[in-house]
């Protein structure tokens, strides 16, 4: 049994049938069946029709699809609906609708309009999710809840007199007394002292650069806010229907949502993936965002949303190649998902989605996307039994929202240039271009997993991270501005990294961020010359501890740039390209790809449990050496080890052939 009720890997993608007319839902069940969908995503943005006037619900035409979807074999992650309140609920109550930063209150129109904090709104959530769940609890169809959707995507924050109220009340429960908070946001700073509660507001738009530890908790309370509507909502689902999976659908590297603590709350982690087929590094984010759904929980989760060829939001919407959507789906299997899902199975006929793709186009079943849907849907049901398997990574890779919000306060910091996705990309590619595993996680987790540990950044740290490092038994990498502050966002005593000195030896005199377009030189003392951009420190090294490599010209001519302790480095630059120190510690940790090493460019290494993924993500033929004989599970062709050749765009499954005893 996979992730929910379901047997196999999970396909199809969100269905709307309330945008058609019911004749239409016949056609749709059957081309579903043709295709081999089994699991659909159904009322997502249904409030309004299922709850047409406050308290009085219409689930008439909801019993039918859901009846209709299972006698056709197909199951169902039920929403609650609640991603879009009701015109009713926003006109009887217009405080619900969120407020900007510069105090404009949004209107109806769109979705999302809904201020977190509003009681309101999360009663009449509650009550919905109640109704639907009191509905359909024995409906055999249901698999899965699927609460709200993509939280924060429209709605991150609300900066309304409710939120304020809220926000105190969080600020209270942190920081216990007024003397607290001011302490910890440094209020002599600027005259900001606050001498009663109600004068502590939301970091609204102000005349110059907000206080940074104000809107670093800013940060904390939107985050919990949301998740405290979606544990309302959970709450009542899970007390209805106890052995339902719940979810809610994340939107992947997404800054806004500490997904460590949402993936705590959820059963199944889920994720709504898009990457742009018009950008080079698109697989190479896509994976990133992938392990980390997969390290959430470290369990499989679902791709629960995803383009079959061109999105509608960007300015230019490029569609994905022939193949392009098989590929980008087996990566998502490759990595930890339990199925391949849609945005969406039938391609509307209005409204802002009308030019989105999905499994069935307006062109019909005609279409090259209609029969790349029913190739996929046959792939999908070929590696059933890779359903479960799991991924042991030998690297981690740290990831904090709280230093993600820290690093990214605006017009405060050294440099803006330090972008945390792009310092996680920075050593995930090279990782990814190697075939090396990799998960992310939290600083404060035991780590004695992994040979290799690497924080790209760790602006915001805490004795707790430090003491997780240091007991640390394998190696570890540490870049630049790291241990800078403590968890208020006050500078550490001495300098950075912190509470990370001792660990790392070393101690930051300066920062030195470089300009645009700058580039530094740094020399590894067997000679080899790297490239460093966008920053680069003063850095004084401690007694015994190692000078990997050193600045060359510059004021910092010289100095350490790269240094060694036991086995812990510490990188002050940002090399252009990693590549020769990964090698170095990659191979001191004995860690090697997956599929061996000279893994052709473009071409991805996965494995999953026993499975072996390999993925020519280019447009040329590419040869592979297989680490072992198997058969390619998409093909059924026998494979028998050494030389394999993929097509442009094309994949191997190859499950190893089980060796005699
Ligand atoms: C997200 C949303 C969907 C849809 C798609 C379009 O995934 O959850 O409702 O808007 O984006 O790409």
């Amino acid at each position: 049994m996979g992730l929910t009720r379901v047997p196999g890997l999970l396909f199809g993608g969100d269905y709307n049938p309330e945008q058609w007319p019911e004749e239409v839902w016949q056609e749709d069940v059957r081309l579903m069946a043709e295709a081999g969908v089994n699991l659909v995503t159904v009322a997502v943005f249904s409030w309004s029709r299922l709850e047409p006037a406050p308290g009085a619900y219409d689930f008439g035409w909801l019993d039918r699809v859901l009846d209709l979807l299972h006698e056709h074999g197909i199951a169902v992650d039920l929403a609650t609906a609640t991603a879009t309140p009701p015109p009713w609920l926003v006109r009887a109550h217009p405080e619900v609708r969120p407020v900007d930063a510069g105090g404009t209150r949004l209107e109806f129109g769109s979705r999302q309009g809904y201020c977190p904090s509003s009681p309101v709104f999360r009663a009449a959530t509650v009550r919905l999710a109640r109704a639907l769940a009191e509905r359909y609890r024995a409906h055999p169809a249901l698999a899965m809840w699927h609460v709200s959707n993509e939280y924060a995507d429209h709605t991150a924050e609300c900066y309304c007199e409710e939120s304020a109220r809220d926000f105190r009340r969080w600020l209270q429960a942190r920081h216990r007394s007024l003397d607290g908070l001011n302490t910890a946001w440094g209020t002599s700073c600027w005259g900001q002292h606050y001498t009663d509660w109600t004068q502590v507001e939301p970091p609204r738009k102000a005349p110059g650069p907000v206080n940074p530890a104000q809107l670093l908790d800013w940060r904390r309370f939107s985050s919990d806010a949301l998740l405290a509507c979606f544990e309302a909502e959970r709450a009542v689902l899970k007390e209805v229907t106890p052995d339902v999976p719940v979810t809610t659908n994340f939107m992947s590297v997404l800054r806004d949502l500490d997904y460590w603590s949402w993936a705590a709350a959820e059963d199944v982690v889920t994720d709504d993936a898009y990457p742009d087929p018009a950008d080079p590094r698109a697989e190479v984010k896509a994976a990133l965002s992938y392990d980390l759904m997969r390290s959430l929980k470290r369990q499989p989760w679902l791709l629960l949303e995803s383009a079959p060829s061109a999105v509608s939001w960007r300015a230019v919407n490029v569609p994905k190649d022939p193949g392009v959507m098989r590929l980008h789906s087996l990566q998502a299997l490759a990595h930890g998902s339990d199925g391949v899902m849609f945005f969406q199975w039938r391609q509307a006929r209005y409204g802002p989605e009308k030019f989105h793709s999905a499994m069935l186009p307006h062109g019909g079943t005609g279409t090259r996307q209609w029969r790349e849907t029913l190739a996929l849907g046959a792939d999908v049901r070929r590696l059933a039994e890779v359903a479960g398997a799991t991924t042991a990574a030998e690297v981690a890779l740290l990831l904090d929202w709280d230093s993600w919000w820290g690093l990214e306060a605006p017009e405060s910091m050294p440099s803006d240039r330090l972008r945390l996705h792009e310092l996680l990309l920075s050593w995930y590619a090279p990782l990814h271009a190697r075939g090396v595993a990799v998960d992310l996680a939290p600083p404060g987790r035991d780590l004695s997993d992994y040979r290799l540990v690497i924080a790209p950044n760790l602006y915001l740290c805490t004795a707790g991270h430090a003491a997780a490092l240091a007991a640390h038994p394998g190696r570890l990498v540490v870049g630049p501005f790291s241990g800078v502050v403590d968890a208020a966002d006050q500078v550490h005593d001495g300098g950075a990294p912190g509470p990370l000195r001792d660990l790392l030896g070393v101690r930051v005199e300066e920062w030195r961020p470089l300009p645009d377009g700058v580039t530094q030189e740094v020399v590894t003392t067997d000679g080899t010359s790297l490239t460093a951009r966008t920053w680069t420190e003063w850095l004084e090294a401690a007694e015994g501890t190692e000078v990997l490599a050193r600045y060359r010209g510059g004021p910092l001519h010289g100095r350490p740039a790269v240094t060694r302790r036991g086995a812990a480095t510490y990188l002050s630059c940002l090399p252009e390209d990693p590549a020769p120190l990964l090698d170095e510690l990659l191979a001191a940790a004995g860690i090697t790809g997956v599929a061996g090493p000279g893994l052709p460019a473009g071409v991805e290494a996965c494995r999953r449990g026993r499975y072996l993924f390999l993925l020519n993500h280019g447009t040329e033929p590419a040869t592979v050496s297989l680490p072992e004989p198997g058969t390619d599970l998409l093909t059924g062709r026998p494979l028998p080890g050494g030389p394999v050749t993929l097509g442009p765009r094309d994949a191997v499954v190859l499950k190893p052939r089980p060796t005699t005893p």
